[in-house]
């Protein structure tokens, strides 16, 4: 196929790095991350080759889901610190050449907002339609219900009753977590606002939390009963990609437009990649990029995410293969993740975290995501190779409301049966939004470096092994790895930002291949994903030389014959003839 016309940008040259906020840095000694740790970390996150820091929620909150409950957008978390931090933090970035971006969650606030405050007051309030309220249903008993059969994302029904009112609001999250009503213009006007608000101060963009939720299905229908064991029912079907969604999104393109800013959507459960499309082709001015599910739901059985299902290669294959070509035919973007705060360490849930193998399966994991076409996040850790929390860690100790919620769930519903628990401790421990939430592990020290007191989630055990000092510097280190990596993308940007990709070998099970072609000059990438030796023919009229090979995490590649023997979860990146 004829190459399609490069459209250039700097937002789809760039390396993200994310921070969660809680774990990264302590800089006085309260167990808690904080914005002056993140300010005296910033030389670390340059010298890895990062061009943009997204930090996730700072604002104030009550912290019922670490952050994504605000209750005021226009100051900040007092733990962690104060808006004059985040102007230094955001001066820090833009000193050293790198971009700063806070996340934006608006399609619900905390409860504790005025405005939901205001709202909860009284049925006359001028902010009751901010939020989405409804009168109770009755049953043939004639007892009251929630208005429709939605169940809330961490459980339960997707509405709280309010005893004052005799009325219901809705909350796809927690019940601390009104959705706000975007069909309402004054809300609308509030989020430009908020945006204007730090763009005004030097922020360089967003990443926008679970956006395509702000517009529903008007009517807010029943769903339809996909879990028949229970009562509530999955309702993204009406309430996720709603009829005026891009209508919403293209009024934040406008502004992000006007200050040259950067964007990132959260979007899941999205069906219908048209849907994508729409929001980040090149021309239709709603946001650079979304982050997708289809990979990290790979894993996820169908009784919710603590539900076992077993990922296959042809499947991971089909996905990438899909959103590579996509987008590259259709002139939209990707982003490029495997982890961040609300996933687990892929060493761990897609690799082996065994000590002979987890510095090869991090880098592996790094080739096979970097040299993809789309921009990359990293997400602190990843970058040195962190890894799960241990099973001998008990649930007790697990902190997310996520994690804990289905814990208690399931000890209502199978109080007896330990071995559901027993597997479902192991899907915990694989899958749980706590393994990334693990303080960052700088060093040896107590507490990983991390802190100089007890931190509010206990270090991953790991830290002996696994920390940036032992890193920085160190050839052959995981950390070294991912900054060469970063680095090659970028000196080669015709191929591995612009190139199209060509998925290869669709059918072997173990390895993942791909190139990427520009203007006549292609890069094989070949990964292999398991933790023993394998051996892979090269494709047809393909030969790889020893000098050519731009990136391998092994000393250069062993091929013969056609056949390339590779070494357990090998990869290399090299230019064919
Ligand atoms: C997004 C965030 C997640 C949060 C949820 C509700 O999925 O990434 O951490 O819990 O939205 O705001
Ligand atoms: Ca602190």
């Amino acid at each position: 196929m004829a190459q399609p016309t490069v459209k250039r940008a700097w937002w789809k040259e760039s390396s993200v790095y994310q921070i969660y906020p809680a774990s990264f840095k302590d800089s006085n000694g309260d167990g808690v991350g904080d914005i002056p740790g993140i300010i005296s970390k910033l030389d670390y996150i340059k010298a890895l080759g990062i061009d943009i820091i997204w930090c996730c929620p700072i604002y104030k909150s009550p912290q019922i889901d670490m952050g994504y409950d605000i209750s005021d957008y226009k100051d900040i978390h007092a733990p962690y610190g104060t808006v004059a931090d985040v102007e230094k933090l955001i001066e820090g970035c833009h000193s050293r050449g790198m971009k700063f971006l806070m996340d934006l969650v608006v399609n619900h606030t905390s409860d504790q907002h005025k405005w939901f405050q205001e709202a909860k007051s009284s049925k006359d309030s001028p902010y009751r339609d901010w939020y989405i309220w409804k009168k109770p249903k009755y049953d043939a008993e004639g007892k009251r219900q929630p208005p429709n059969n939605w169940g809330a994302v961490w459980g339960g029904s997707a509405w709280e009753y309010d005893e004052a009112s005799d009325e219901y609001y809705l909350h796809i999250f927690a019940p601390e977590q009104p959705d706000l009503n975007w069909e309402h213009p004054p809300v609308r006007d509030a989020v430009h606002d908020i945006m204007r608000f730090w763009l005004d101060k030097g922020a360089d963009g967003f990443r926008l939390d679970v956006i395509n939720f702000i517009s529903k299905v008007p009517g807010l229908p029943d769903a339809p009963i996909t879990r028949k064991d229970q009562v509530y029912q999955p309702g993204d079907k009406y309430f996720a990609c709603g009829p005026r969604l891009h209508e919403y999104l293209l009024q934040l393109g406008n502004i992000l437009k006007q200050y040259n800013a950067f964007s990132v959507g959260e979007m899941p459960s999205v069906q219908d990649p048209k849907e994508i499309l729409n929001a980040v082709a090149y021309d239709r001015g709603e946001l650079n990029m979304i982050f997708n599910f289809e990979i990290v739901d790979m894993d996820i059985g169908k009784e919710g995410k603590f539900s076992r299902r077993p990922w296959t290669m042809p499947k991971l294959k089909g996905i990438v293969d899909k959103w590579q070509n996509f987008m590259i035919d259709n002139d939209g973007w990707n982003s490029l993740y495997l982890e961040n705060h609300d996933q687990s360490r892929c060493v761990s849930r897609w690799g082996s975290d065994l000590p002979e193998f987890r510095t090869l399966a991090a880098k592996m994991f790094a080739t096979f995501l970097v040299l993809q076409s789309g921009t990359v996040f990293v997400y602190q850790g990843q970058e040195i190779g962190m890894i799960n929390i241990p099973i001998s860690r008990p649930v007790t100790e697990y902190k997310d409301l996520e994690t804990l919620n289905a814990w208690k769930e399931l000890l209502e519903r199978y109080p007896n049966d330990k071995e559901r628990q027993r597997i479902t401790h192991e899907e915990i421990q694989l899958k749980s939004r706590d393994n990334a939430r693990t303080p960052m592990q700088w060093n040896t020290s107590k507490y990983a470096g991390f802190s100089t007191a007890e931190p509010w989630q206990r270090e991953n055990e790991s830290y002996h092994d696994i920390n940036a000092e032992s890193q920085i510097g160190v050839k052959g280190s995981v950390f070294q790895y991912w900054a060469s990596i970063l680095a090659l993308r970028k000196s080669h940007k015709d191929i591995f930002i612009y190139g199209n990709f060509k998925l290869l070998d669709v059918d072997h099970e173990d390895v993942f291949a791909y190139t990427r072609t520009f203007e006549g000059k292609t890069v094989i990438i070949v990964t292999n994903f398991r933790k023993r030796p394998v051996k892979w023919s090269l494709p047809q009229k393909i030969t790889i030389q020893q000098d050519q090979v731009l990136v391998s995490n092994y000393d250069g590649v062993s091929v013969a014959d056609e056949t390339a023997s590779l070494r357990p979860f090998e990869a290399f990146a090299a230019f064919v003839n």
